[in-house]
C-alpha cells in the first residue's frame, strides 16, 4: 500500500474517531457513534497491517485470530454490571504494549538516531515506558478492587505523600542519566530501575483510592492509556495512533473532570485517595421526623391521580434489574395521560451513564429521560417522585448539612415535590456510607422491599 493511501485512510479513520466520541455524547447517535468507531478502527487495521512496515504476515494473523476470539467471548459474556472492571483490564493491556514497544523500539538494532533525534527519541521512550508501567499496575489493581478480587477500602502507606515525591525524584534523576548514556548497555540499568518505580507507582496511587473514588480513577487509567497510546504513536512515528491516543487521553480526562465536580470533589483529592476512611459520625438524620413507610397499593393511587411524574433512578435499579419493570410503568402511566419524566444524576449507578444504559436497554424513550440540571427546577411542579434505589444522589445533606462528606455535591432535589416514594430494602446508607434525612420528611414515603419486586407489583395494581 502506498504512503498516500495510508494517510488518507489514517486520515479517515481519525475523523471517524472524531465523529464516534462526538455520537457518545447523546443517546440517540450512541449506536451510530460506535460504528464510526468502529468503522474507523477497521481503517487503521487495514492501513496498518498492508503498510511498508510490515514484512511478515503471520505473526499478524496469529495474534489477531486469539486475540479477536478473547474479544468476541469477552464482549458476549460481561453483564453490564461488569463492564468498569473490563474497561479496567483492557487499560492494563494498553498500559502493557506501550512498555513492550517502548523496550522494542530503544533496543531495535536496525534504528539509529543521532543528536537530537536521538535526545527526542529517548525522551519518547522513557516517557511511554513511564506512563504505560504505571497505567499497567494501575490498572490491575483497579480491575482487583472492583471485582472484589482486592478489598475496596482505601490502603493509606504512612507518609504516603513523601513515598511518592522520592519516586517522582528517582524516576526524574533517572531520565537525564538514560538520556546521557553513550551506549545500549548502559541503558538497561535506568530503564529498568524506572520501570519497576513507574509499577510500584501504580499499584501505589490505585490501593490509596476507596470504592467511592473508583469510577474517577477509571476515567483518569482511561486517559492515561491513551497518552500512553499517544507516546507509543510518537515511538512508531505513526501519526494516527498519536491522534487517537490524544483523544481518548484528553477525553478520559474531560470525563474524570466532569465526574468530580458532580460528586464535589477535587481532582487532587481523589488522587491523593483516602475518602471513605473517615470515622466522622455521618450526620443526625433521624432527629428530623419519623419514617413512613407506604404499599404497592397507596403508591398505584398516587400514581393514578398525579398529572406529573418524575422517576429518579440509582445503583439499587441496576443491582434490582428493576429497569424493565420500571420502563413497563412508565409505559402504562403515559398510556392513563400522566406526564411522566426521568431525572438522570452524573453519577447515578457506578460508572459514568449507567443509568442511560439501563433505561435505553428497556426501551424508555429517550425524549423523557433528562439530566440532572434539565429538571431540577421542575420538582415543585411533580406530584410524585418515585425515588428507586437511588441514595447519596437525592440526599438534601448535600445542600443543608454544611458538616455532610458530601456537602456541596449537587443532586436531585426531589424533596421539593409534592410526594416523593423512595423504594429500597431497608434504612441502609448508600456508596458514600452517609445518613439520608429524605427518609425522615414529611412528604416521604418509603416503599421498601427489593425495587424489581415492587415494581412488578406496580405494575400489576396499575394495570
Ligand atoms: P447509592 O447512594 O449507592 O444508593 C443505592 C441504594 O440502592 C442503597 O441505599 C440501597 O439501599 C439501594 N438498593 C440496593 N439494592 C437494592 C435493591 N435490590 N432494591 C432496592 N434498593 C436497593 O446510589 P446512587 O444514588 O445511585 O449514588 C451513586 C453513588 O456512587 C454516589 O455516592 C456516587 O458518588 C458514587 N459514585 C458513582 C460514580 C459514577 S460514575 N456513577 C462515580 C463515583 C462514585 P438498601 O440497601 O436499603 O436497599
Amino acid at each position: 500500500m502506498s504512503d498516500q493511501l495510508i494517510n488518507a485512510f489514517y486520515l479517515g479513520a481519525a475523523t471517524l474517531f472524531i465523529l464516534a466520541l462526538g455520537g457518545l455524547s447523546s443517546n440517540e447517535n450512541a449506536k451510530r457513534g460506535n460504528l464510526y468507531g468502529m468503522l474507523g478502527m477497521v481503517l487503521a487495521i487495514i492501513a496498518t497491517v498492508f503498510s511498508d512496515a510490515v514484512t511478515s504476515y503471520w505473526v499478524i494473523v496469529l495474534c489477531m485470530i486469539p486475540g479477536a476470539i478473547f474479544g468476541f467471548i469477552v464482549a458476549r459474556k460481561v453483564k453490564m454490571t461488569q463492564m468498569p472492571q473490563l474497561v479496567a483490564i483492557l487499560h492494563s493491556l494498553v498500559g502493557l504494549a506501550a512498555v513492550s514497544v517502548g523496550y522494542a523500539t530503544y533496543f531495535d538494532p536496525a534504528l539509529h538516531f543521532a543528536g537530537v533525534e536521538k535526545t527526542i527519541h529517548d525522551i519518547e521512550v522513557y516517557l511511554g515506558i513511564f506512563i504505560g508501567a504505571m497505567t499497567f499496575s494501575g490498572s490491575v489493581i483497579a480491575f482487583g478492587k472492583l471485582s472484589a478480587m482486592i478489598n475496596s477500602k482505601p490502603v493509606l502507606l504512612p507518609a504516603r505523600h513523601l513515598i511518592n515525591l522520592v519516586m517522582f525524584i528517582v524516576v526524574v534523576v533517572y531520565g537525564f542519566v538514560f538520556v546521557g548514556v553513550e551506549s545500549l548497555d548502559e541503558a538497561y540499568a535506568p530503564l529498568i530501575i524506572m520501570t519497576v518505580i513507574a509499577l510500584v507507582f501504580g499499584v501505589h496511587m490505585v490501593i490509596a483510592i476507596g470504592g467511592a473514588d473508583m469510577p474517577v480513577v477509571i476515567s483518569m487509567l482511561n486517559s492515561y492509556s491513551g497518552w500512553a497510546a499517544a507516546a507509543t504513536g510518537f515511538m512508531l512515528s505513526n501519526d494516527l495512533l498519536i491522534v487517537t491516543g490524544a483523544l481518548v487521553g484528553s477525553s478520559g480526562a474531560i470525563l474524570s473532570y466532569i465526574m468530580c465536580r458532580a460528586m464535589n470533589r477535587h481532582f487532587l483529592s481523589v488522587i491523593a485517595g483516602g475518602f471513605g476512611t473517615s470515622s466522622k459520625p455521618s450526620g443526625s438524620a433521624e432527629e428530623a421526623g419519623e419514617v413512613i413507610a407506604t404499599s404497592v397499593e397507596e403508591v398505584a393511587q398516587k400514581l393514578s391521580e398525579a398529572k406529573k411524574v418524575m422517576i429518579v433512578p440509582g445503583y439499587g435499579m441496576a443491582m434490582a434489574q428493576a429497569q424493565r419493570a420500571v420502563a413497563e410503568v412508565t409505559r402504562i402511566l403515559m398510556g392513563k395521560g400522566v406526564n411522566v419524566h426521568f431525572g438522570i444524576h452524573p453519577v447515578a449507578g457506578r460508572m459514568p451513564g449507567h443509568m442511560n444504559v439501563l433505561l435505553a436497554e428497556a426501551k424508555v424513550p429517550y425524549d423523557v429521560v433528562f439530566e440532572m440540571d434539565e429538571v431540577n427546577d421542575d420538582f415543585p411542579n411533580v406530584d410524585v417522585t418515585l425515588v428507586i434505589g437511588a441514595n447519596d444522589t437525592v440526599n438534601p445533606a448535600a445542600l443543608e448539612d454544611p458538616g455532610s462528606p458530601i456537602s456541596g455535591m449537587p443532586v436531585l432535589e426531589v424533596w421539593r415535590s409534592k410526594m416523593v416514594v423512595v423504594l429500597k430494602r431497608s434504612m441502609a446508607t448508600g456508596y458514600a456510607g452517609v445518613e439520608n434525612p429524605l427518609f425522615y420528611k414529611e412528604n416521604t414515603r418509603m416503599l421498601f422491599g427489593d425495587a424489581k419486586t415492587n415494581m412488578d407489583e406496580l405494575v400489576k395494581a396499575l394495570g
